[in-house]
This record gives structure tokens, C-alpha cells and sequence, in this order.
């Protein structure tokens, strides 16, 4: 039987696309054109293209969700690591590695080394939270993600890392660099349409998971990065921009990010 909260939702959708619908007078060819928006999509999609999903990211879908959880959770807990939209790029099977190891194994020329590390605690009593693990992804400089680029080994610039006894998490990572969504598909063509770029603003994605405690997913904006106002999916938050800084003494990497997570218990 149907469940009360599906009734809730569906009711609620049907009248408010009803709405729209009379709102702005829809035509036949208009709705024909959007069912064919939203069947492209589909074809398009397989396990290394989500679609649908950057369909919904460009309407501002993902990040209102977002922001609608994150409000409920910071109203009973301050100082939380502020959260942000998953993406169509996340991988269920990132490998484990060692802390302080890179997630880069064919580092561009024209790529810059972050060393980033942090400590994942709790923010409640600012204990360290030991063994949590901290998943971070993010595109090389070619604006592409492991999965969309041949060229790139499996699992390039993705990785796990195990907090240690200290709640430590450290890796070398690549500077984010901004990328345009794709744009070979129905979201792009949309974008296209209405004027708007494609562009995502400089970021690192992270996935921060610990037993008894919320999990969180966010990423981090480079703050010098120019498309910071006008994210193509909306993600930015004030609280998520961070300041890459110089390092010394290291031959590895150039630019150092220390990055502190706050988790709310369950
Ligand atoms: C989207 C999110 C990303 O992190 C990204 O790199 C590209 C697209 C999105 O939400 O659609
Ligand atoms: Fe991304």
C-alpha cells in the first residue's frame, strides 16, 4: 500500500507541475520538447555518465536538497563542517590508501601539489575521532574526472584515508582547477539555451564517514577562484572556501591546505 509520506510527496508534485504548467501556458511542443530533454538524458546515462542527476544540479535541485538537510542539522548542532551536493562523479569503490601518500599518479605539468591535512573530530566535546575515514575526489586539470578520461589510470585523484589515533588525515592532492560540466548532452544544451555557462568553480570533494556520528559530503572552494558567485550547480557556501597556502621545505608539494572536519554525533 502506498506509504503516507509518498502520498505527501507525489500530491504535492503533481499539483505544483500542475501549476507550472497553467502558470506559463504550456504548449504541446514545449512538453514534447522536455519529455525528449528527459529521455536524452536517460540514454544517455550509464555507470560512468549520471545524467539525470546533472540535469537536477543545474536547476539548483541537488543544492536545495542540500541546503534543506544541512539547515535542520545545524539548527540543533553549531559549528558542524558545513556540507555540500555529492555530484554525479562520486565512486562507490575508491581504493584505501596510506596517510601522508599522494592521489595523484600522473601529475599534469601544469598541475600544482597540495599537501592537505586535518583532523576529523567531534564537534560537540572536539574529541579526535580515530579511524574515521575521509574519501576526497576531484578532477585533474583537463577538467575530467578518472571516469570520464581514458588517459587518467583507475582511480586517479581518488582515495581513502583512515584518521589515525589522532583523528590526523594528510595526502597530497592537485590544486582544484575550475571545469566546465559536460557538455555534450541534454544539460549542456539546456545551459546553452538559457545563456548560462557550464562552469563549476576550483573544488575537492570530500565524503567524511565515523561510526555513531552523521556523515557528512561536502567540498571545498578554492577561494581565488573566479566562478566562486556563479557555480553552475550551486554549491558554494561561504564556510567552504579555503586559502592554499605556500609550503616550504617540502619537494613534493608547493602549497600546503590544513582542513579541520566537524561530525555531529548520531
Ligand atoms: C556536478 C558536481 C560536481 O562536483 C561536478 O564536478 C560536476 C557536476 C553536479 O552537481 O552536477
Ligand atoms: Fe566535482
Amino acid at each position: 500500500a502506498t506509504s503516507p509520506r509518498m502520498r505527501e510527496v507525489m500530491s504535492s508534485l503533481i499539483r505544483h507541475v500542475h501549476d507550472f504548467a497553467r502558470e506559463v501556458q504550456l504548449t504541446t511542443d514545449e512538453w514534447m520538447a522536455g519529455v525528449q530533454l528527459i529521455n536524452w538524458a536517460g540514454q544517455m546515462s550509464n555507470e560512468k555518465r549520471n545524467e539525470g542527476q546533472l540535469l537536477c544540479d543545474v536547476l539548483g535541485l541537488e543544492s536545495l536538497v542540500d541546503h534543506i538537510t544541512f539547515s535542520a542539522a545545524t539548527k540543533s548542532t553549531k559549528g558542524l563542517t558545513a556540507s555540500a551536493i555529492l555530484g554525479p562523479f562520486w565512486r562507490h569503490d575508491t581504493p584505501l590508501r596510506e596517510n601522508g601518500t599522494t592521489i595523484s599518479f600522473d601529475t599534469p605539468s601544469d598541475a600544482q601539489v597540495v599537501y592537505m591535512h586535518g583532523t576529523v573530530a567531534d564537534v560537540k566535546t572536539g574529541k579526535p575521532l580515530p579511524n574515521a575515514t575521509v574519501e576526497v575526489w576531484q578532477a585533474s586539470t583537463n577538467g575530467l574526472y578518472e571516469q570520464q578520461d581514458d588517459k587518467q589510470v583507475e582511480h586517479n585523484l581518488r582515495g581513502v584515508f583512515k584518521a589515525d589515533a589522532e583523528g590526523k588525515y594528510s595526502l597530497y592532492c592537485l590544486r582544484p582547477t575550475p571545469y566546465p560540466i559536460p557538455e555534450d548532452g541534454p544539460t549542456g544544451k539546456l545551459l546553452n539555451l538559457l545563456d548560462r555557462h557550464v562552469y563549476r568553480p576550483a573544488h575537492i570533494h570530500f565524503m567524511v564517514v565515523a561510526e555513531g556520528y552523521r556523515s557528512l559530503v561536502t567540498q571545498i572552494f578554492d577561494e581565488d577562484c573566479k566562478y566562486l558567485a556563479n557555480d553552475s550547480v550551486f554549491a558554494v557556501k561561504d564556510d567552504l572556501r579555503v586559502r592554499f597556502v605556500p609550503r616550504k621545505g617540502d619537494d613534493k608539494a608547493e602549497l600546503e591546505l590544513e582542513y579541520n572536519i566537524n561530525l555531529a554525533p548520531k
